[in-house]
């Protein structure tokens, strides 16, 4: 039996995913000031670094080691994910104060540069993608499916759309499944694949980490659901409690907490099942994937 220290693997995707960050953003003192400054504060305040780790280890579950160069995939979905954080907690969004465990990027910064700080964060995204040390049809290749799935056809944009406008309606199974599958699930699919094209992936491979990452995903986002109602805003390092008191569209609020934690558990086990023929070389993945339905922030 092959034993995965699954913490070990987090805090070392995380560490070559900062070390990445920490190269790429421009230093506080770089000219204007105030948008690299903001950069930073949303970017090192302490998110779990979930998007590239899973990348990490769709890689080595393909290549059986973790590929050269990764570091900078990572950091580019983790950048993607942050201007999506500071714009979800954005007045006209989320009206969020607090994130990460510190006061969000407007409530330092001001809307003004919170917006540009998103901005700037996505495109620099796509500039050190498009830098990917990997073959220029596979670097082509991730740029078009990280463009998709943060867009707004069954991509982030469009579900955080969908999101909003859902707010103060009675949700249905077939909403918040829309919702959740676009506004977090796309993100986490495509970080899977995006990991395994970096490593070379076959089509049929690439196919079956598609599969993995639709599930993981959107076990993610109901998680989200359930950890908002059950934990408090210090656990959680930004405010619990949101969804109801907004009124949104949520897994809990269609089925229930206890059929919500049903749902993401077997949607996970739903998910292994496309990676048996990855034998031990996806224990990694498939460790992280359980830590998403189990963690408590
Ligand atoms: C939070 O994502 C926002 C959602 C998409 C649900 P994470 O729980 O991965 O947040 P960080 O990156 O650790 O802060
Ligand atoms: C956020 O969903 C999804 C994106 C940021 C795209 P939530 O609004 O549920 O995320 P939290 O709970 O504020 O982190
Ligand atoms: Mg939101
Ligand atoms: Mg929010
Ligand atoms: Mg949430």
């Amino acid at each position: 039996m092959f034993v995965v220290d699954v913490k070990s693997l987090i805090r070392e995707g995380a560490e070559l995913t900062d070390q990445s960050l920490e190269a790429l953003i421009p230093s506080a003192s770089t000219i204007p000031v105030s948008i690299h400054g903001a950069m930073r504060h949303s970017t090192f305040a302490g998110g779990k670094r979930l998007r590239p780790v899973l990348a990490i280890q769709a890689a080595v579950a393909i290549a059986g080691t973790v590929p050269s160069g990764i570091g900078r995939l990572g950091a580019a979905l983790e950048m993607l994910h942050t201007y999506s954080l500071i714009h979800d907690d954005l007045p006209a969004l989320d009206n969020d104060d607090l994130r990460r465990g510190q006061p969000t990027c407007h409530v330092v910064f001001g809307e003004a540069i919170a917006i540009l700080t998103g901005d700037a964060l996505q495109t620099q995204a796509y500039e050190i993608l498009a830098g990917l040390d990997c073959p220029p049809a596979s670097t082509v290749e991730i740029i078009r499916l990280i463009a998709q799935a943060t867009g707004t056809i069954d991509g982030m944009i469009g579900g955080q759309v969908l999101d909003l406008e859902g707010e103060h309606q009675k949700p249905t199974p077939e909403l918040v499944e829309a919702i959740h599958r676009a506004k977090t699930g796309a993100l986490i699919r495509v970080s899977v694949v995006a990991g395994g094209i970096f490593a070379g992936a076959t089509p049929d491979q690439v196919a079956r980490l598609d599969t993995f990452g639709r599930k993981a995903g959107l076990a993610f986002q109901i998680v989200d659901d359930v950890l908002d109602v059950t934990q408090d805003s210090a656990q959680l390092g930004k405010t619990a409690g949101k969804d109801l008191a907004s009124d949104k569209a949520t897994w809990p609020a269609v089925f229930g907490l206890e059929q919500s934690l049903k749902d993401a558990d077997r949607l996970i086990s739903e998910g292994f099942a496309a990676l048996e023929p990855f034998g031990e070389k996806a224990e990694g993945l498939k460790a992280i994937a359980r830590f998403l339905v189990e963690r408590k922030n």
